[in-house]
């Protein structure tokens, strides 16, 4: 079977896309072909950081290769924090990333939001690229327990909970990694 590769070392994320990928690829992560660098993520877009993890695969392992990137980007700070959502506050502390998005919005009406994945798939030598978006606004406090990372203060559009307070099941279907997971898997089974 054809092997492809994602560019994570997170298992849970490895098995959603080998359910749905099997018989049809073998999916291996970074830990299974033994790659232990810590892939340099330094592009300013998400679609530069994706495409340099799944071209790092492909240049070191010669192997098709996938690789996600995503973040939260807010209207009226000019699409911040973007790439640099995972440690915005100066260190990878969630509840430091939230509460200055929350000080920094302070005042301010517009309160749009939205957040985004890119996949790159390195598929024989070429990049294609999927993206994932869910639109929804930023709340004035921290709602909810579930989730991870900018979840209690992000309300999607057409929901009056947040990320947080959704079941896990729930906002996995309807996020932004699904929505460009879900692209990609298409365009896989067609090709
Ligand atoms: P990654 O590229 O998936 O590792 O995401 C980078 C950062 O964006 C994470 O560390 C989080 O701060 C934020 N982020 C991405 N996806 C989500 C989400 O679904 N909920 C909350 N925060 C997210």
């Amino acid at each position: 079977m054809k092997k492809l590769v994602f560019a994570t070392n997170n298992q849970h994320k490895t098995e959603e896309i080998r359910l749905a990928l099997a018989g049809e690829y073998e999916v291996l992560n970074l830990n299974d072909i033994g790659c232990d660098t810590d892939i340099p993520e330094t592009a300013n877009t998400f679609e530069g950081n994706a495409s340099l993890k799944s071209k790092y695969v492909v240049e070191n392992f010669n192997l098709d290769c996938f690789a996600d990137d995503s973040g939260l980007e807010v209207e009226a700070l000019n699409n911040e924090p973007g790439v640099f959502s995972a440690r915005y506050g100066g260190s990878r502390d969630s509840l430091e990333n939230m509460q200055l998005v929350l000080q920094k919005l302070e005042g301010q009406h517009n309160r749009k939001a939205r957040f985004k994945t890119v996949i790159s798939l390195m598929l024989n030598g070429v990049n294609h690229i999927f993206e994932g978006t869910i639109e929804g606004k930023i709340t004035q406090n921290l709602t909810g327990s579930n989730g991870f990372g900018y979840d209690p203060i992000f309300q999607p559009d057409g929901y009056s909970i947040t990320f947080a307070e959704m079941d896990m099941a729930k906002k996995n279907k309807i996020s932004h990694r699904a929505i460009a997971l879900k692209k990609m898997i298409e365009f896989l089974k067609a090709s």
